[in-house]
């Protein structure tokens, strides 16, 4: 009950700065965009494509793959939220087939599924998000973190799109099996 309340609790605080900035970020740029076809939506076309999930709201997976250096609205929040889900789904999967697995364990599966350079990265190179995140001219696309921040970003996107963390978690456990990394986790 707690966690389920932590959660909420998360939404409210997710929705409240999103619904914030929506209204006071919007500059020129965000109005470009809202041109059709431009390469950028073209990319989260494919993007959805690979996930096998088709946003209601297209403007949260726009944010989730948008770094803080390009504009005030972007996907820190989302990330700290996908963060959640993923670690969420990763003890939830693991304590479910093992219910006396140690803590210690545990939590190193937790760390490996979620660490930077290993997996998380990894997943997001796959997904060939360096190709899509926008960042400042002067930030690499490519680094570890940047590709994180918008992989578990994208989760937190489909968590508040589909009102539901643990399907967020399922389609973050289908993007990580089907780049292999189950198999590697187990
Ligand atoms: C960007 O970062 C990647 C990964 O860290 C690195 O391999 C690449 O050389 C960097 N590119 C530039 C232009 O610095
Ligand atoms: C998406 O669905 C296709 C066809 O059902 C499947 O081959 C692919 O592995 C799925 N991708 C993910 C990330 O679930």
């Amino acid at each position: 009950m707690e966690k389920r309340g932590l959660v909420f609790l998360c939404f409210l605080i997710v929705f409240s700065v999103s619904s914030h900035f929506r209204v006071q970020a919007c500059d020129d740029r965000c109005k470009q965009e809202v041109i059709a076809s431009s390469p950028f939506s073209t990319a989260l076309e494919i993007l959805q494509k690979q996930m096998n999930y088709t946003f209601d709201s297209i403007g949260l997976l726009r944010r989730a793959m948008t770094h803080a250096s390009f504009s005030e609205e972007n996907n820190r929040a989302l990330s700290i939220l996908g963060t959640y889900v993923i670690e969420t789904s990763v003890s939830l999967r693991y304590l479910t087939a093992d219910i006396d697995m140690p803590a210690k364990t545990l939590d190193t599966k937790v760390s490996d599924i979620s660490n930077v350079e290993n997996s998380c990265s990894g997943d997001g190179m796959r997904l060939g998000l360096h190709k899509v995140i926008r960042v400042s001219s002067k930030t690499n696309a490519s680094t570890p973190t940047v590709i994180c921040g918008g992989f578990r970003a994208i989760f937190g996107a489909i968590a508040i799109d589909a009102g539901k963390s643990d399907f967020a978690g399922n389609i973050f456990w289908s993007v990580h099996s089907a780049n292999g990394g189950v198999a590697a986790a187990l």
